[in-house]
């Protein structure tokens, strides 16, 4: 039996393969994309994942635009790190197939819970405007939730914003602390996602020589060299893909629950996902947080994904 997700997502080189993880893994149904801002403002992550599905040739994938704007704080996107348009690689011009469903994302999303009720995993890999509205639409979103699995926080270590707060958090943090509050997520940060890495020589097939392989060759490498010196890593952190990988295989994360609070205030705690390790707050657990991931796990599994979609597009093209 396949697991239906859907993937919540401001396509971004990271959430590109995470999306691609997910429509080639064959344990995943992907029900679905919405889009939110973040990496860019949410028109142009609308048209990076309705090309992302052009370029994997399956635009039967639904799209779903959604906010344009966090709750409360002002708009922050993130071009400098994921290029001019949210996006780097070599995409089409997304065609009418892919048009946008007329519903808003949170709409979309509490669609998709109420159909696939009980089995649905939602994939949180962009600020969490979209699932904190479509909370506010349903409030029993978290019982018709198989999971959300959310990329955010820095984890037990430093963020990527500010030293305390990572990217999707800081965007809109009075969403995450909705989100964290009311849906018990299961949440990777960048302690652990800066483990999911997979340098392009590691990977038999890609060359540059298609639209496909460049972008998947920029999507692995969206890194400049002073981020890899400031983290320590050869390759990019893939930290989207990292969440999808683990909804295919719960053996890529190890959990613990914690009791976790996001600082919603402007200022350093703005944006930091806070779990308390020692139980000082006395407060129960709300959050399972991964503590540790299993790095080769998560290469053979993107790096197969790759593998069978370069084949395939090959196979389609001769
Ligand atoms: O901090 C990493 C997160 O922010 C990822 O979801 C990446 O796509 C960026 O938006
Ligand atoms: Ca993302």
């Amino acid at each position: 039996m396949t697991r239906p997700v859907l993937i919540d997502a401001d396509p971004g080189c990271d959430d590109a393969l995470a999306i691609l993880l997910a429509l080639e893994h064959p344990d995943l149904e992907v029900v679905g994309i919405s889009t939110v801002h973040g990496n860019a403002p949410v028109d142009e992550t609308t048209e990076n994942a309705r090309a992302i599905l052009e370029l994997l040739e399956r635009t039967d994938v639904p799209v779903a635009r959604g906010a344009d704007r966090p709750l409360l704080v002002d708009l922050e996107t993130a071009e400098h790190i994921h290029g001019e348009s949210g996006i780097e690689g070599d995409l089409p011009t997304p065609g009418p197939e892919t048009r946008p469903v007329d519903a808003h994302a949170a709409q979309f999303i509490v669609e998709q819970a109420r159909e696939h009720a009980g089995d649905l995993v939602l994939a949180g890999i962009g600020p969490l405007t979209n699932v904190a509205l479509a909370h506010a639409l349903e409030p029993d979103l978290p019982a018709l939730l198989a999971d959300v699995v959310v990329m955010g926080g820095a984890g037990f270590g430093q963020g990527n914003v500010t030293p305390l707060a990572e990217a999707n958090v800081h965007s809109d943090p009075h969403a995450a602390a909705r989100v964290v509050d009311a849906c018990e997520p299961t949440i990777a940060g960048l302690d652990v996602t800066r483990e999911a890495t997979l340098a392009p020589d590691r990977l038999d097939g890609l060359t540059r020589a298609s639209p496909l392989g460049r972008s998947i060759h920029a999507w692995l490498t969206y890194y400049d060299d002073d981020r890899l010196e400031r983290y320590g890593i050869e390759s990019a952190a893939l930290h989207d893909a990292l969440v999808v990988a683990a909804i295919a295989d719960p053996t890529v994360l190890e959990t613990d629950r914690y009791p976790a609070t996001v600082g919603t205030e402007s200022g350093v705690a703005r944006g930091a996902l806070v779990p308390d390790a020692t139980g000082v707050t006395g407060d129960e657990p709300n959050v399972r947080l991964a503590v540790d991931a299993d790095g080769d796990r998560f290469r053979d599994l993107l790096g197969g994904a790759i593998e069978r979609r370069l084949e395939a597009a090959t196979r389609t093209q001769r």
